[in-house]
């Protein structure tokens, strides 16, 4: 299966978390693409969905699925989306779709993340993929040496403005042994909006797209 089918097999598969009678968080990225094109076909047993980019909520109108302004929701049972890793414990690097920081935020409305995921995206220690950092752009320069002086390279990446009007450094060279305290340590950072671990907001449940089907991995 190429990894495109096995984005598609988790996309559709996530609809058994999809809660009937409930509003559904929804992500950002290829992934989430697959799980939204899923959703039209129960669309109706819902009552609409809080959505993380500009991009997911215009295919989510297209496809009749209401769309709600998050500041209108107080809890959502589940949030659906993807990442660029996962690890063992369900702690992640997102942010590969610069989509980060609402995706953060619309994980915080929820009870629980389900992670969607091909094979690949499974990793022993978070790093690999190098990690996106939303920042005010008048703080990149000044964060980027804050990686270094971690052993880290940030890069601008070129030509991307957030959603939110901001921009979006990638690090490269990091291992991130312990997520949990790196998220702290660099969202204290002045300018940082947002860094793309998710170890406060992990997966509580991956459905990870594999050769041999879908496989289920509970944190
Ligand atoms: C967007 C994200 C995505 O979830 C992540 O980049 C995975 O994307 P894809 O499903 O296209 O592989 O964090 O900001």
């Amino acid at each position: 299966m190429t990894q495109d089918e096995l984005k598609a097999l988790v996309g559709q598969a996530a609809l058994q978390y999809v809660v009937p009678g409930a509003l559904v968080g929804v992500g950002t990225g290829s992934t989430v693409n697959h799980f939204i094109d899923a959703l039209a076909a129960i669309k109706d047993t819902i009552t609409g969905a809080v959505s993380s980019s500009e991009a997911s909520s215009e295919r989510l109108r297209a496809r009749g699925i209401p769309v709600l302004d998050s500041n209108t929701v107080e809890r959502l049972p589940v949030y659906i989306d993807g990442a660029d890793e996962i690890d063992h414990q369900g702690y992640m690097i997102k942010g590969g779709g610069a989509a980060l920081t609402r995706e953060k935020i619309v994980a915080d409305l929820a009870e629980r993340f389900v992670c969607i995921a091909d094979e690949s995206k499974l990793v022993k220690t978070l790093g690999r993929f190098p990690l996106p950092v939303e920042v005010i752009p008048m703080a990149a320069a000044q964060v980027a040496r804050r990686f270094k002086a971690l052993g880290g390279d940030a890069n601008l990446r070129a030509g991307v403005v957030t959603d939110n009007g901001n921009v979006i450094l990638d690090v490269r060279g990091l291992s991130i042994a312990d997520p949990l305290a790196m998220e702290s340590e660099v969202n204290q950072w002045p300018g940082v909006v947002t860094v793309g671990i998710f170890a406060r907001h992990k997966a509580g449940v991956c459905l990870l797209g594999t050769a041999a089907g879908v496989k289920t991995l509970t944190f």
